[in-house]
């Protein structure tokens, strides 16, 4: 059985089993709802229902005080509906909303998935999660204060594990320990999210996505929230690699374009080997959009990847008519700390 949630001021409404806590629905159905540990134990998701009745789910003493409860509050990462709601709680709608963390986490699973791209899967302590918003990264915290930056691979509902696509850089500090020295179970740590590279859900203008490398994972991220919360946003995907090996995922991107009819998947390869035997588009992949699209003026354009790549490609697309701020960008630019 489903009940109906209206979160308020926003008048969100969206459909709740009743087997789900409130913010489990809500995240799935894509409205950012503020969240800390989902296990009853922060307070961070803490809001108020104005109508209607919840089982209110096990939490700790300290997260949700009695006189709290007696005032309508209830923890949205424990509660599950039991009537129809009217509830209230401010929705994270900027990057500024949600709180930098620092953590340490576990590599739970180390999963090489093609030559040089290692796929981390971090796993945080018990009572912690991640708010982010889909498409930031997060700074790894090495030795004398260096730092690098990854990309979040996994959409923000599907939180369990955090997902990290690595190329190996040889000669590259952190990369060189991945692939060489990093066993499952090591202990990192992080801070995060950090980043303004993250979808704009106010628009519903169709959205192009340009990734390079691994400049796919917070697309990834992207596309798997827009997914996840039925947006009907017309979206395609150029993926640019060199060779046929270099696209880490493909089968990915093209299980979702048959899965969504909104979504379109191009992979475009700038150097093909013979033995790829390649059918599909070449060159580069910024001049595969501009090739497609002679007016970008109604566009939105996600960008991720080498800096030339991005920088190439803002400079051309807003030749071609993309509004400037219409063109959101994370380039890959390497640590200045060697
Ligand atoms: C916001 C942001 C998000 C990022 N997300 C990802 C991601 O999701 N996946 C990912 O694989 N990388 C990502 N990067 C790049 C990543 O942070 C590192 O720069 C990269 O992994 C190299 O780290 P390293 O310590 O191994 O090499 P370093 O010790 O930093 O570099 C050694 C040398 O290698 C060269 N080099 C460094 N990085 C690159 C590169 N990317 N391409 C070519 N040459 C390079 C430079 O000459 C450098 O001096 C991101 C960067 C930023 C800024
Ligand atoms: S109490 Fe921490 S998220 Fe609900």
């Amino acid at each position: 059985m489903s009940f109906q949630v209206t979160i308020k001021p926003s008048n969100h409404q969206y459909s709740a089993p009743e087997h789900e806590t409130i913010l489990e629905s809500a995240l799935r159905e894509g409205f950012a709802v503020p969240y800390g540990c989902r296990n009853g134990a922060c307070g961070s998701c803490k809001g108020k229902i104005l109508q209607g009745q919840v089982d209110y789910g096990k939490y700790q003493d300290n997260a949700l005080r009695e006189t709290e409860k007696k005032a309508g509050m209830a923890l949205f990462c424990t509660a599950r509906p039991l009537t129809d709601l009217v509830i209230e709680c401010r929705e994270v709608g900027a990057a500024r909303d949600i709180p930098v963390k620092t953590m340490p986490c576990r590599v739970q699973k180390m999963e090489k998935i093609s030559h040089d791209v290692m796929i981390l899967h971090l796993k945080l302590p018990a009572n912690e999660r991640l708010q982010f918003l889909a498409g930031q990264y997060i700074d790894i915290l090495l030795k004398d204060g260096k730092r690098r930056s990854f990309s979040l691979a996994n959409a923000p509902h599907d939180d369990e594990f955090l997902q990290l696509h690595i190329r190996h850089i040889p000669g590259g500090l952190f990369t060189d320990q991945v692939f060489n020295a990093m066993q499952e179970k090591a202990i990192l740590r992080f801070e995060g999210p950090h980043g303004s590279f993250f979808l704009r859900e106010d628009s519903s203008k169709p959205i192009i996505f340009m990734a390079g490398g691994t400049g796919f994972a917070p697309i990834k991220a992207m596309l798997e929230h827009t997914f996840q919360a039925h947006s009907k946003r017309e979206m395609v995907l150029y993926w640019g690699a060199h060779s046929l090996r270099d696209l880490y995922m493909p089968q990915l991107a093209g299980q979702w374009q048959r899965d969504h009819a909104n979504f379109t998947f191009i992979p475009v390869l700038s150097e093909p080997l013979a033995e790829d035997q390649w059918q599909g588009r070449t060159g580069l992949v910024h001049q595969a959009i501009l090739d497609d699209f002679a007016d970008l003026s109604a566009y939105q354009v996600y960008a991720c990847g080498a800096p030339q790549m991005v920088a190439a490609g803002e400079q051309a697309f807003g030749a071609q008519g993309l509004p400037q701020d219409a063109f959101f960008a994370d380039p890959f630019v390497f640590s200045l700390e060697a």
